[in-house]
C-alpha cells in the first residue's frame, strides 16, 4: 500500500491549511482495508459497533473486551489511516487510574493510535491523566450516545445560547487539557463553526454542519447495512442490504434447485484414477 502512516501532526496541518479531514468508522478487517485503501485520514473503531455489529439497543452495554477485539481486527487491516479506539461506557468514569489503564490497552493490546472518549469539561481531569501517560485523546461532545439517557434521548445539543456557550467552554477546556481533536455530534452548525474557529486543534463533525475541520459517518449508514433507523445527518451513498439479500436469495434458490455448483466450480478427477475408484 503506497503512502505513509497519518500522524497527529498531519491532521493538525490539514486544519492549518484549511484542508478537510476524513474519518469513517470500521469494526472489522475487510472494512478497515477498504477504508484504508481509499485514503481515509482516520478510522474510528466506534462503540457504535454495539448497535451496528452486535445488535445491542445502545452503546451502553459495550465492553472493553469487545472494543479491543474489534480494534485488533481493524489495526490488522489498516496501513496508513490513523486509528482511534472508542473507550466504552464505564471504562473511564470509575477512576482516573482505571481510565489510564484502559486507554493504554487500546494502544498496547490493539495497536490503536489513540483513544476517543465522551464528555466535556467534567472529563478534563481524566483526559489530562491519559495524555500524561502517553496516550493521545480525541474528545466527543454534543450528543454523547453513552449518556443519552441523561440527555433525555438522542437530541440535538446546544440549541439555546446557554447550552451552546457550555459546549464552547467544554471544547476550550478539552483543548487546554490536551486533546488533539474533538468530535462534535448533533449540534447546530453555527455552534460547531464557532468552536472550530476558536480552537487551534481540529474538529470533526457528525450532524454538526460543514464548517467543521472534518466529517465522520458510521460505515453501516453510508453503505446501507443498518436498517433499524437513519438519522437526519446521514447520507447513504449505496444501499447494500437489498443487493446482499438478492444475492443470498439467488444462492439459496440455486442450491435448492441443484444449479449450484455448476461445472466451473467442480474439481474433476483424472479419468484413470476415477476408474480405480
Ligand atoms: O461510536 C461512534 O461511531 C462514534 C461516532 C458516531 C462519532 O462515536
Amino acid at each position: 500500500m503506497p503512502g505513509k502512516k497519518i500522524t497527529i501532526s498531519d491532521l493538525q496541518e490539514k486544519k492549518n491549511k484549511g484542508e478537510k479531514i476524513t474519518m469513517m468508522t470500521a469494526y472489522d478487517y475487510p472494512t478497515a482495508g477498504l477504508v484504508d485503501q481509499v485514503g481515509m485520514d482516520t478510522t474510528l473503531v466506534g462503540d457504535s459497533l454495539g448497535m451496528v455489529m452486535l445488535g445491542y439497543n445502545s452503546t451502553v452495554p459495550v465492553t472493553m473486551e469487545e472494543m479491543l477485539h474489534h480494534c485488533r481486527a481493524v489495526t490488522r487491516g489498516t496501513k496508513n489511516s490513523f486509528v482511534l479506539g472508542d473507550m466504552p461506557f464505564m471504562s473511564y468514569q470509575v477512576s482516573v487510574e482505571k481510565a489510564v489503564e484502559n486507554a493504554g490497552r487500546f494502544m498496547k493490546e490493539a495497536g490503536c493510535d489513540s483513544v476517543k472518549l465522551e464528555g466535556g469539561s467534567e472529563v478534563c481531569h481524566v483526559v489530562r491523566a491519559i495524555v500524561d501517560a502517553g496516550v493521545p485523546v480525541c474528545a466527543h461532545i454534543g450528543l454523547t450516545p453513552q449518556t443519552a439517557t441523561k440527555l433525555s434521548g438522542f437530541r440535538v445539543q446546544g440549541k439555546d445560547a446557554e447550552s451552546a456557550r457550555e459546549l464552547v467552554q467544554s471544547a476550550k477546556d478539552l483543548e487546554e487539557a490536551g486533546v488533539f481533536m474533538i468530535v462534535m455530534e448533533c449540534i447546530p452548525d453555527l455552534v460547531a463553526a464557532k468552536i472550530t474557529k476558536e480552537l487551534n486543534i481540529p474538529t470533526i463533525g457528525i450532524g454538526a454542519g460543514k464548517e467543521c475541520d472534518g466529517q465522520v459517518l458510521v460505515y453501516h449508514d453510508v453503505v446501507g447495512l443498518f436498517e433499524r433507523f437513519t438519522p437526519k445527518f446521514v447520507k447513504r451513498y449505496v444501499n447494500l442490504a437489498p443487493q446482499i439479500r438478492d444475492a443470498l436469495t439467488q444462492y439459496k434458490e440455486e442450491v435448492e434447485e441443484g444449479t449450484f455448483p455448476g461445472p466451473e466450480h467442480i474439481f474433476a478427477m483424472n479419468e484413470e484414477e476415477a476408474k480405480k475408484l
